[in-house]
């Protein structure tokens, strides 16, 4: 899990506390550009659940804004909990935002009508587990709105398997990370390629420049880590390698805008 500061850093300053308050109530107004991208996938008056709120960040903003008008906050972890609840009562919103500590999509109850689930800043392993465990919650209505850092390929199969169409995907770079937002909504049987997969449906049509710079950095990451492969002293587990080989090759190839060797 990335730390908080890294995404939405509040302003430092010698103004001590007086400053920090200032930076809190700036940060839920102006959300990083990270979190602006995936409220813009919230669509206007949804009910949404932002299940590992920390700060609340996102459901403050966008109930401040007047988008939606209701929300819960839910949150697995003491320390961000109490973040969350000091946030929606510093802006009074206490009847607009439930602020819930459970585990995952247990914070969402069944008079919620919940119609827009935000998992955002976990790894994309930890959202899918959330989903799996949590899928009796969901009503099989809700659009996702899903912020994986790394592992999209297990998330995206998890959305193929239970039925959710992929409707809008990004890359964005903030600082020197790439972050993926995946929107899916439920769509009934459906079946993605393993580039699509591996790569995302949307964005191997799109390639926007984001997107390939993702790839051209990963590319040379895991070239990096084959050569040093092929330099252990230990033995590497065959499979490894060539799981590893085998990307590098669909990478190369998408890159070189050849028909994908991963399909
Ligand atoms: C890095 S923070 C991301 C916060 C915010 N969603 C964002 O994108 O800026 C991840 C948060 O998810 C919470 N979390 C992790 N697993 C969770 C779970 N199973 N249920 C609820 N919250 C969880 C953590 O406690 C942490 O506060």
């Amino acid at each position: 899990m990335r730390p908080l500061a890294r995404h939405n850093r509040r302003p430092r300053g010698h103004r001590g506390r007086c400053l920090r308050r200032e930076g809190r109530q700036l940060s839920q107004q102006v959300l990083s550009e990270r979190l602006e991208r995936v409220a813009a996938q919230v669509p206007a008056n949804a009910r949404l659940a932002d299940i590992g709120s920390d700060h609340g960040y996102l459901p403050v903003a966008l109930v401040n804004r007047g988008v939606i008008a209701t929300a819960v906050a839910g949150e697995a972890a003491l320390t961000p909990y109490r973040a969350a609840q000091r946030s929606v009562r510093e802006h009074g919103l206490e009847q607009r935002i439930s602020v819930r500590l459970a585990d995952g999509l247990a914070a969402i109850e069944a008079g919620d009508g919940i119609t827009a689930v935000s998992l955002c800043g976990m790894g994309g392993e930890t959202i899918r587990d959330i989903l799996e465990c949590g899928k009796a919650r969901l009503s099989g209505e809700e659009r996702l709105i899903l912020q994986p850092n790394g592992g999209e390929q297990p998330l995206r199969h998890w959305l193929m398997y239970n039925g959710y169409c992929i409707v809008h995907e990004e890359v964005l770079r903030e600082n020197r990370f790439f972050y993926e937002i995946i929107v899916a909504e439920p769509s009934g049987p459906l079946s993605y390629t393993t580039g699509q997969l591996y790569f995302g449906p949307l964005q191997l049509q799109e390639r926007s420049p984001a997107f390939l710079a993702k790839w051209q950095r990963l590319l040379r990451l895991k070239q990096r880590t084959l050569a040093n492969l092929a330099q252990a002293r230990q033995p590497v587990p065959e499979a490894k390698a060539q799981a590893l080989e085998q990307q590098v090759r669909w990478i190369a190839d998408l890159l070189a805008g050849e028909p994908g060797s991963a399909d």
